[in-house]
């Protein structure tokens, strides 16, 4: 048992998905809150007040009017693209090939994997960020650098190493036993120590041969309880080549549908460009799809349908892709999810945004009753923001009515300097 730590600001978040229930319904807020944790855990969050008298032993942290909420999740990003995020002027096949591949050869070094990890852990702590999905590169050196360096930190993450056989340059393919050797070992090694999870990791069809999908498969087959997270449906271009590369398969998904790597326990980034065939059949599953709106923007790949899948039992994630995303900013990542809903007319309510960085992104990993969430007995990860933390943020805040309309300046605006505290696994981490 740690010492007993009473957080008191404005406490947020969500006991209900705002996609399927009025919005209204789905938040838990108090203005004058508290948010009382002890070992790495949330015991209560209520009135300041009265857990103050409840708990007259808890070492106090005001945080004014900052706004407690759960530290954010990130279900799909490319830890090992840090050092390249923002790169200019390319679509997909391209700009993977030009910026992507030559930055992932560099990850056969287990100290420059180390160094990066380090610095995309610092970054993304700094934006608010305290658990992830990532593909790492084909090497298991750069697995090995992100679960050491995130398990010193007690960060809750989940990652796998990025298999590829084809259509990626000489010294980033492996074979399709080499994958499932790796893989397998990797899993075996790491899943479940502490607070760490594997994820199958397929990159995506076009950089896989069918025997490599099916090995993949079969260690899902054998792994059922481990996430595996690939690529779906991001440019049409990409869509073209997979049916060249795939000419029997009825569409993109079905790619991975006849290899075994369709499932509940799926987690399918982008998926943007579906058919209808698609779309019931990941519904059917209860699969997650993920959402990537700075990227989609970025790399020129199109706007996901959220109106349409929040309709499904589809689960939706929201993630910055990093570095195909051009933000470590979850807070940036939903003002392009909100721009990406207002050109398809569906402006997305804050709570709707909040929750998708919280709770949506956690279900879509199915770990709702673990993280992007302050319910007793979660994990105490949390992040706490300063809804004036600039001169132009400040001054729209100031004639907010509600705390709807005081958050979503910063939603729109923030970076990190709006992150003012972050706890994760209960410790002070910023
Ligand atoms: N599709 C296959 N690999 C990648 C990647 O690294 N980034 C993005 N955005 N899409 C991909
Ligand atoms: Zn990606």
């Amino acid at each position: 048992m740690g010492e007993k730590v009473l957080m008191t600001g404005r406490v947020m978040d969500f006991t209900a998905d705002p996609f399927k229930a009025p919005w209204a319904d789905c938040v838990s807020y108090e203005e004058h809150g508290g948010l009382l944790i002890e070992g790495g855990q949330i015991l209560a969050r209520g009135a300041a007040d009265a857990l103050k008298a409840d708990h007259p032993d808890a070492r106090v942290v005001d945080y004014g009017k900052g706004l407690i909420l759960p530290g954010f999740v990130d279900a799909h990003v490319h830890f090992p693209q840090t050092a390249m995020i923002a790169s200019w002027g390319k679509r997909l096949i391209d700009w993977l090939n030009t910026y992507t591949f030559p930055e992932e050869m560099k990850f056969a070094s287990l100290d420059y994997a180390a160094e990066i990890a380090a610095r995309y852990l610092d970054l993304t702590t700094a934006h608010g960020t305290t658990s992830m999905v990532s593909f790492c590169t084909i090497h298991p050196e750069s697995v090995e650098a992100f679960f050491a360096e995130a398990g010193k930190r007690g960060q809750r993450v989940v990652a796998g190493k990025t298999c590829m056989d084809r259509n990626a340059p000489e010294g980033l393919r492996d074979t399709a036993q080499t994958a499932y050797d790796q893989s397998k070992a990797l899993l075996e090694k790491w899943h479940g120590q502490g607070r760490i999870g594997y994820a199958i990791t397929p990159r995506f069809s076009p950089t896989s041969t069918p025997e490599q999908l099916e090995a993949l498969g079969a260690l899902w087959a054998e792994h059922p309880e481990v996430l595996m997270q690939t690529h779906l449906s991001e440019q049409t271009d990409e869509i073209a080549w997979v049916k060249g590369l795939y000419p029997e398969a009825r569409d993109y998904l079905d790619t991975y549908e006849a290899y075994g790597l369709l499932g509940r326990n799926g987690l399918y980034g982008h998926s943007i460009h579906l058919e209808p065939r698609e779309i019931a059949r990941l519904d059917e599953m209860g699969a997650a799809m993920v959402h990537c709106p700075t990227s989609n923007t970025f790399i020129g790949s199109g706007l996901f349908d959220m109106k349409g899948i929040t309709q499904t039992k589809i689960r939706v994630g929201l993630a910055t892709d990093t570095g195909g995303g051009s933000d470590f900013s979850m807070l940036r990542t939903m003002a392009a999810a909100y721009e990406v809903g207002q050109l398809r007319h569906n402006p997305l309510h804050p709570a709707q945004l909040l929750w998708l960085a919280t709770a949506g992104s956690a279900g879509a990993l199915g770990m709702a009753d673990r993280i992007g969430t302050l319910a007793p007995g979660s994990e105490a990860d949390v992040v706490v923001l300063d809804l004036a933390s600039t001169p132009a943020i400040a001054q729209r805040e100031a004639q907010a009515g509600d705390i709807w309309e005081a958050v979503f300046p910063t939603i729109m605006m923030g970076d990190d300097r709006a992150v003012q505290a972050v706890w994760i696994g209960g410790r002070a981490a910023l």
